[in-house]
């Protein structure tokens, strides 16, 4: 990958466009603003005004472009209270391409992840999950569960070659369900596409053999569907079995193998809202379409706008189109491509929705309890007014029942990229600047942590430097 590098375009034109303000063209060119806007922010990214920021790589979550034909489809929302006839066009795209026989909607990924684990977690339950995603991760905890991880040791480790980081570790979790018996796993967590692994895959075979090691034990398999098609794309390029199987095809089967979903409509779907939970256990239905009454709105709507249910319905037939997913992770990759070129230390092979620094041997002087990647990122936008994310030890958070901060391997800084939303000159530009602070790598100072909250904390965590600048 880092010699000659094959352009796959995308299967659109752009026809309209979002005006940056004059304020985010300015910040480009001015330091001083940037300085002053990273310290007000307690060197949090996610506490910048998104006026002071040029790129913004913070997530790929709800920050899709959607197409003509989407919007087109926002001007035919049904916003009935009850019996939308959007819902039942999310049902049949819910049913066509994911498989599954029942839907309840949820305003986002995490609201179904809360009714899922309210339902199906017992107090003193364990819940084996191929490493971990921050709110699944959470509403196991809140729910009275164990998170117990279960993924491959290649997953911790991002110079490692490894075409299916995402994979779980089979006899890793055997061994669980025989240390504490089946009937204290509720479920198999399953992520497609592992976010916090660096949008890493499994592949079918390893999920084939976790269906049969789930059935000897009748323990259901619940999958985050949130990428599953930068999932599905990464199997079709790298299990001969898939190469001529259409990415519906390819989707279509890994659900086949799984007994629902929750699902953030904001990545894959290209959407700006949405979520929804997904699963063929009528009694599972029936509870959780009971919940989202209490906690999101109608079943027909679950805290949605009849639009944007269209939205998704049509977002989920976009999504599964070959030409774009393949553009789309080549986008990626050719960001990947410029930055091992140039000795970059990232997250190998590139994933699926973003490039993921690894702030360990960007920054090796400083050490792990100064949250080199929260200082990275930090930098990073101090330096040229890109906006990432940390994943490391501050997304890791504290043990519930120690208290004390948990042990992250992967001390990672995530430029996720918007689908549909940014060029490949922009690419070229993130490039130029990482390069540059790679350059001046030794000026950037560690952290302190001064402020966090209980749960979730890297969203509103405040820092400061350890020495007197962040950048000396
Ligand atoms: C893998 C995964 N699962 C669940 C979620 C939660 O979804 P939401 O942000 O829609 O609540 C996210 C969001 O980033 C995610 O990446």
């Amino acid at each position: 990958m880092t010699r000659e590098f094959q352009i796959i375009p995308p299967p659109y034109r752009i026809k309209a466009v979002e005006l940056l303000t004059k304020k985010q063209v300015d910040i480009i060119d001015n330091r001083k603003r940037r300085e002053i806007a990273i310290k007000k922010a307690g060197y949090n990214t996610f506490l910048l005004e998104e006026d002071d920021v040029y790129i913004d790589f913070l997530t790929d979550s709800g920050t899709n472009a959607m197409s003509d034909n989407q919007w087109a489809g926002m001007m035919l929302g049904d916003e009935a209270y009850a019996g939308s006839k959007n819902f039942y066009h999310l049902e049949k795209a819910v049913r066509e391409i994911y498989g599954y026989k029942y839907l309840v909607p949820t305003h986002q990924g995490r609201a179904a992840e809360h009714i899922m684990s309210k339902i199906l977690i017992k107090p003193g339950d364990f819940v084996p999950n191929n490493m971990y995603f921050t709110t699944r991760r959470v509403h196991q905890e809140l729910a009275g569960a164990m998170w117990i991880d279960v993924s491959i040791k290649e997953a911790h480790e991002s110079a490692t070659w490894h075409p299916f980081k995402g994979n779980v570790d089979l006899e890793k979790l055997e061994k669980l369900i025989k240390k504490v018996g089946a009937s204290k796993i509720p479920y198999m967590s399953l992520e497609a596409n592992v976010n916090m692994a660096g949008g890493q895959p499994f592949s079918m075979a390893n999920l084939r053999a976790l269906r049969k090691l789930c059935n000897k034990y009748r323990i259901p398999i619940m999958l985050d569907g949130t990428r599953v098609v930068e999932n599905a794309y990464f199997i079709q390029q790298r299990e001969n079995e898939f190469k001529s199987k259409t990415i519906k095809e390819i989707v279509r089967e890994i659900c086949s193998y799984t007994d629902g979903a929750t699902v953030s409509a904001k990545k894959d779907i290209l959407v700006n809202i949405g979520g929804f939970l997904s699963c063929n256990n009528e009694k599972l239905f029936l509870e959780a379409k009971a919940l989202v009454v209490v906690y999101e709105g109608l079943h027909t709507y679950g805290g949605l706008a009849g639009r944007d249910m269209e939205a998704m319905a049509r977002g989920i037939y976009e999504m599964v189109n070959g030409r774009h997913i393949a553009a789309r992770v080549n986008q990626i990759e050719y960001l990947g491509h410029l930055l091992l070129k140039a000795k970059v230390p990232i997250m190998v092979p590139v994933g699926g929705h973003g490039i993921f620094l690894d702030a360990k041997r960007f920054l090796p002087h400083i050490p792990q309890k100064q949250y080199p990647a929260q200082a990275l990122c930090a930098a990073i936008y101090s330096e040229s007014g890109i906006r990432g994310m940390e994943r490391g030890i501050v997304s890791s958070g504290r043990d519930p029942k120690t208290g004390k901060e948990r042990e992250s391997k992967l001390e990672l800084v995530r430029l996720a990229i918007p689908r549909r939303v940014y060029t490949h000159t922009d690419m070229d530009f993130v490039a130029q600047a990482i390069i540059r602070l790679h350059k001046m790598r030794k000026k950037i100072s560690g952290l302190k942590m001064v402020y966090e909250t209980k749960q979730l904390r890297f969203f509103q965590a405040k820092f400061k430097p350890i020495g007197e600048k962040l950048i000396k």
